[in-house]
């Protein structure tokens, strides 16, 4: 089988491709590189191009005749979504139908979706399943489940057929070190401890510490990029095999605070982080935990690492890796 990796040079679609390849698939790379990495696009070809670019993503696809499309080409700030809605459903929502359109085009009618938690908002009951209603209250938010809602719209018209995965907290790196977090922007939890551990940083901001929860801090469900790729090779063939579209919640199921996760940290690299303390972060919520049996159910998908891997494996990629905006300056 060929997949069409969308945003194959980035995070976790990196990580994907090295899966995919691994397992024996083919694959064909479509990434315009404004976050990804032209170094992170090894297991197969890249072609430069935008995904709002209609024309040449569908002369991409008739050339390359993929059996199934996989889409991680989005933007992922929140903060920035806010300033600049525009750009969010322009990637996001116009990006994603061209994404469809050329795949209508060219006759391939399986995607795998790159979608988040944060489509059910700041919920009310935990763990969150996928009937948990959804609440997107920011642009980005929205504009992932627009997207969603029109992969639905085009299943039911054109039998356009979709897994929507809705991620947890995706963290860690490739277990072989090859490949890794590398955010220009960084703003996620581990990399900044980590990086700040290292002395790259400067000390990190515990973003509230009133939250309702054991020790005050905020609660998420990080879930291994290598466990994220292997569930979406599950996908692919559950669709290639003739299954039904889903809609899946990929987490552990299991919640770490911002102080465990700290802990983790620092017993990883066997010193203290640096830190300082602030305000909640504006719209973060206290706790977000997946009740991921769906996936379980319908792919037979679980999550195989945890916490203390995530650490090891992130530490591994970062100490041999400086991206941090030191480095950059030097
Ligand atoms: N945090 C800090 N200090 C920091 C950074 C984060 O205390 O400097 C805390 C946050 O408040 C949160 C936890 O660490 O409680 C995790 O924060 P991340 O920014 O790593 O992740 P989020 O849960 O905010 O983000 C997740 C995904 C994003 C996605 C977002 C949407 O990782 O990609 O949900 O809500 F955009």
């Amino acid at each position: 089988m060929r997949i069409f990796v969308a945003g194959g040079a980035g995070y976790i679609g990196s990580h994907c491709c090295k899966a995919l390849a691994k397992a024996g698939f083919e694959l064909v790379v479509y990434d315009n590189l404004s976050t990804g990495h032209r170094e992170f696009v090894k297991w197969g070809p890249l072609i430069e191009g935008d995904i709002r670019d209609g024309e040449s993503l569908t002369k991409a696809m008739r050339e390359t005749r993929p059996d199934a499309v996989m889409h991680f080409a989005a933007l992922a700030l929140v903060g920035e979504s806010m300033v600049d809605p525009g750009r969010y459903y322009d990637v996001n929502v116009a990006g994603g139908l061209r994404l469809l359109e050329a795949m209508r085009a060219a006759g391939v009618d399986e995607l795998v979706f790159s979608s988040t938690c944060a489509v059910y908002g700041i919920p009310e009951t935990i763990p969150i399943t996928e009937a948990t209603p959804e609440r997107p209250i920011n642009p980005y938010r929205a504009s992932k489940l627009a997207f969603e809602r029109m992969l639905k719209d085009f299943e039911q018209a054109y039998g356009v057929k979709s897994v929507r995965l809705r991620y947890f907290n995706a963290a860690g790196a490739d277990e072989e070190g090859e490949i890794g977090e590398w955010h220009e922007h960084e703003t996620h939890l581990i990399p900044l401890l980590i990086e700040a551990t290292l002395g790259r940083r400067p000390p990190v901001s515990i973003f509230g510490t009133d939250y309702p929860t054991p020790d005050g801090t905020a609660i998420r469900d990080y879930i291994h990029v290598e466990d994220l790729a292997a569930a979406h090779l599950l996908a692919v063939r559950h669709l290639a095999a003739g299954g039904a579209p889903a809609v899946l919640n990929l987490g552990t199921g299991r919640g770490d605070s911002v102080a465990q996760v700290i802990a983790a940290v620092e017993a990883a690299c066997g010193r203290q982080v640096p830190l300082t303390r602030s305000g909640r972060r504006p719209g973060d919520p206290p706790a977000l935990v997946a009740n991921p049996s769906q996936a379980a159910s319908v792919l037979g998908w679980t999550a195989a690492r945890e916490l203390r891997q995530i650490v090891a494996d992130a530490l591994h990629w970062h100490a041999a890796n400086d991206h941090s905006p030191r480095a950059a300056a030097l």
